[in-house]
């Protein structure tokens, strides 16, 4: 197996340290390497640093105080908390990395089958590109975190964006200040069926 699949963490600290361009291009290039779904590389990737990154964190709090207020996710409320804390984590990391998928339906849309499988499929192409992003960033020995928590601050970060597509996704990157251990995972035995 592949080292930085058993040594990859989702890290939440990050030293003030900032990441060489050549780094985060080497990221978003193996990003652009990843399968996908009739290989419609269904993503844009928005690099956000420095002055542009306080802006954005100042965005996407309005986003979180808005959904408070007017929950356009009103089942997801008991996870505010986590969402706050997302946003003290992006705070500390140097570089974040917005992942826009430019064919995407608005969740403000009911989908019907073939445009929820269209979804499907290209989440999971999203998905791929983020896994060899996050592992590359192992790889170098950076610290990185796939983060969700900003769909509770959808509407304002897409328009901030100001990308054609619908937000997927965002990574943090940055030099870990933690060296978490190993999360639990399920047993193969729980997880895997074998039909022979
Ligand atoms: C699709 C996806 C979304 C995630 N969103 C968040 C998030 O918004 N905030 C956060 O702190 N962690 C987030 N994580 C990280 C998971 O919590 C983490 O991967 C999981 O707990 C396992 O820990 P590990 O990555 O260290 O193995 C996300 C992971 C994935 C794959």
């Amino acid at each position: 197996m592949l080292s930085a699949i058993i040594n990859r963490r989702s890290i939440r600290k990050y030293k003030s340290i900032s990441v060489d361009r050549a780094m985060i291009e080497e990221i978003l290039q193996a990003g652009s390497l990843a399968p996908s779904s009739k290989n419609r590389q269904p993503w844009t990737f928005v690099v956000v640093m420095g002055t542009a990154k306080k802006t954005m964190l100042e965005i996407m709090e309005k986003g979180l105080k808005r959904e408070k207020e007017n929950p356009l996710l009103p089942e997801s409320i008991p996870y505010h908390s986590g969402a706050a804390y997302t946003l003290q984590i992006m705070e500390q990391a140097p570089v974040v990395i917005f992942v826009v998928n430019p064919l995407g339906i608005s969740i403000h849309r009911t989908l019907n089958a073939e445009e929820r499988i269209y979804e499907i499929c290209n989440a999971q192409s999203i998905g791929a590109a983020m896994e060899n992003m996050t592992l590359t960033a192992t790889e170098l020995g950076l610290g990185s975190l796939w983060i969700c928590d900003t769909y509770f601050a959808y509407d304002e970060l897409n328009r901030w964006l100001n990308v054609d597509g619908e937000l997927i996704a965002a990574m943090t990157i940055g030099y870990a200040n933690e060296t978490p251990p190993a999360r639990p995972r399920k047993k193969l035995e729980d997880i895997v069926q074998w039909r022979v």
